[in-house]
């Protein structure tokens, strides 16, 4: 029985567990470089004042931010850990404080007008010195600067009336990716303004930079369309509908937060609602039973024969991406429904006058006629799911088009060895919505008999199950087989929550905190210097991290019993801290 003999090995570690006290404050994600003294704690004065030394409006504003919470919370992480020699440049060493009171942060920005977008340095340099009495943040644009900040507020905590950071510090940091982010869907169900904020505002504070927002989809229209104001008809209500200064709160709240807005309006698949309001023509086989026309209700694709379709599309893009900021527009494009088609008279007399046409053909026809709509401004790039190569073979893709891979990562190979940038969202390991069952009804595979066990005993139930936990998160080398070439093509990695099954009740808790994972593998990486896994170095600061979310009002779920958070390590499956080490690169 391998898993008793589990549980009795641990039930021995436990009894080896050694009392700590020293506190350790690592953030998350963890830096490239850090390298702390030892010279003893620093105290901070709760009137920290900031030295500037380009304006900048937003920074100034997150510095205001970040010290109001700091001073507010009186953060003192219940994680408590002395780690090992090895995770840290310099070990650790309990001191007393050693009577330096910092009174001042100093921040250099090289050039703070760099806009944010894609590929943008994100890099600084913080240190905190013990003699000279100073904090310094150098940064090369602002969102470097955003990026010290966090850190930075991490790395303080209160104790005994006092601010205090453990030790000096000298960290050197920057992403190893470009595009870091997290996909939220308000088409399945509505999302509330406040709930998509806060999950900026939890994103910012690990470093994760993109929040790819998949407005509407087949069941729902939740945004406000000027000169098409009946698609908000397709709203599941009046009050679930985004006002386009909605939105662009959104962008602004992002922004100062260093988080990129990218949209997505998926087309010509997944599409339905709002579209059939102004033009019932534009949208095929929305009246055919689901089963029969798509891969989940309600059916609904647009029409790339009909003329009207591209004037319609180009009208709601045209006003849609004017109010983002952002470079990169997801046009969607996966999922196309053959079937589907085979409904629409017009698109069988398309099909009738070449013989040879098939489904990529009229994917091509709707990629040549929309390029043009879509590329509406000098510097727009476009996103779309890996489906448009990979599975409905458009025929001719250009390569300017950013890949969203979501399926097996042979793809993510396939793609980049073609010269595709491509962006990872591996359902076998990024899909959040994944180990919660169906959603739809009338179902009878749930009832038990013989013939059914597959379907519920083996996670068939949740198409993508089980429910991915944050070391399945974290373990995944997303860019696994693929040449220093090919590597250079992934722009990053993406948790995808499709929210079926999600609305602002929950989606805070699947959210965080395991998408913390995400946002250190796509940071800093998932490995030590030697090319191990350091899964074991990030528990600890993930359950912390959680805690830290939770004590600012952002519900995120418990990862572990409170136990395993106040003795770290006490819940490990192997007492061995170097097991994983046998999954070297
Ligand atoms: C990282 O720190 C080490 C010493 O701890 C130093 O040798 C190295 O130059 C640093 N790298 C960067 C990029 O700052
Ligand atoms: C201010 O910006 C200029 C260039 O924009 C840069 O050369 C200079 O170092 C910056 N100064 C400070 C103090 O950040
Ligand atoms: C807090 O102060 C008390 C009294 O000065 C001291 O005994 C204790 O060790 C201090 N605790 C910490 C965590 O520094
Ligand atoms: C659609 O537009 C194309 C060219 O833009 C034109 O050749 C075609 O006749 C139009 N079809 C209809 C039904 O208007
Ligand atoms: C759809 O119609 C095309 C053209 O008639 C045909 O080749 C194809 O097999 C049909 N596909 C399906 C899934 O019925
Ligand atoms: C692919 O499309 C581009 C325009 O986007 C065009 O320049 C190129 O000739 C096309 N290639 C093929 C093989 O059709
Ligand atoms: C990676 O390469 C190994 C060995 O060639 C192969 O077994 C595995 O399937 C590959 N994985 C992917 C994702 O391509
Ligand atoms: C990529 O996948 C497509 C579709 O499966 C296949 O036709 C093509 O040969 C693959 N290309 C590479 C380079 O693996
Ligand atoms: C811990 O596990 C590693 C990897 O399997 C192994 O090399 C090492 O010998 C183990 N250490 C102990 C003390 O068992």
């Amino acid at each position: 029985m391998k898993f008793s003999s589990v549980l009795r090995s641990s039930a021995i570690a436990l009894q080896s567990i050694v009392s700590v006290s020293a506190v350790v404050v690592n953030p998350l994600p963890a830096p490239r470089n850090i390298t702390w003294g030892n010279s003893g704690s620093i105290e901070i004065s709760p009137s920290l004042s900031l030295n500037l030394g380009n304006a900048s409006e937003i920074v100034s504003q997150a510095f205001e931010r970040t010290w109001e919470r700091v001073v507010d919370l009186k953060w003192y992480p219940a994680a408590i850990e002395q780690p090992l020699a090895s995770y840290v440049t310099t070990p650790y060493r309990k001191r007393d404080v050693s009577g330096v009171v910092v009174s001042r942060i100093n921040i250099d920005i090289e050039d703070v007008d760099i806009p944010l977008q894609l590929g943008v340095d994100e890099s600084y340099k913080l240190d905190v010195e013990s003699g000279s009495g100073e904090i310094s943040i150098a940064s090369a644009t602002t969102w470097g600067a955003l990026h010290a900040l966090t850190t930075f507020q991490q790395l303080i905590i209160y104790q005994n009336g006092s601010f205090i950071l453990e030790e000096p510090v000298s960290i050197w940091d920057a992403p190893l990716y470009p595009h870091r982010g997290i996909m939220i869907d308000s088409g399945r169900n509505f999302l509330q303004k406040k709930k998509i904020l806060e999950q900026i505002e939890a994103m910012s504070l690990c470093k994760l930079n993109s929040l790819h927002w998949h407005i509407d989809d087949s069941q729902s229209w939740p945004i406000e369309i000027i000169k098409y104001p009946e698609m908000t008809e397709d709203a599941y209500s009046a009050r679930e509908v985004y006002t386009q200064q909605d939105i662009k709160d959104v962008v602004a709240y992002g922004k100062v937060r260093g988080v990129r807005i990218i949209p997505e309006i998926d087309m010509p698949g997944h599409s339905r609602a709002g579209w059939q309001k102004v033009n019932p023509e534009i949208v095929s086989c929305a009246d055919i039973f689901w089963t029969e026309s798509a891969v989940e209700p309600a059916p609904g694709q647009l029409n790339p024969v009909n003329n009207d379709t591209y004037k319609i599309v180009q009208d709601v893009y045209d006003e849609l991406s004017a109010l983002f900021d952002d470079n990169i527009f997801h046009v969607g494009a996966d999922e196309l429904q053959e079937t589907c088609y085979n409904f629409s008279t017009s698109v069988r007399e398309w099909y009738a006058e070449d013989e040879s046409r098939t489904i990529s053909d009229l994917l091509q026809l709707w990629v040549d006629k929309t390029e043009p709509i879509f590329m509406n401004t000098p510097d727009r790039r476009l996103t779309m799911w890996e489906d448009v190569v990979m599975t409905t073979h458009a025929r001719n893709v250009s390569k300017n088009v950013i890949l969203q891979s979501w399926d097996v990562a042979s793809n993510v190979k396939n793609l980049t060895s073609q010269g595709y940038d491509v962006i990872v969202s591996s359902y076998l390991h990024f899909y959040l919505d994944c180990g919660f069952s169906g959603f739809v009804t009338n179902d009878p595979r749930y009832i038990d008999v013989p013939a059914n066990d597959d379907f519920n005993e083996n996670n068939a139930g949740s198409w993508c199950g089980p429910y991915k936990s944050w070391q399945r998160i974290y373990d995944y080398d997303f860019t696994q087989n693929l040449t220093e070439t090919e590597k250079s093509h992934v722009l990053g990695a993406e948790v995808c929550l499709w929210s079926e099954q999600v609305d602002s009740a929950v989606i805070t808790q699947k959210i965080w905190p395991r998408t913390a994972a995400l946002a250190e593998s796509t940071w800093s990486g998932n490995k030590n210097a030697e090319g191990y896994f350091r899964t074991n170095f990030v528990s600890q600061r993930i359950f912390n991290f959680r805690e830290y979310l939770v004590a600012i009002g952002i519900d995120a779920s418990p990862l572990v019993p409170k136990f395993c958070l106040q003795n770290p390590h006490a819940c490990d499956l192997y007492q061995n801290q170097t097991i994983l080490f046998e999954y070297d690169a």
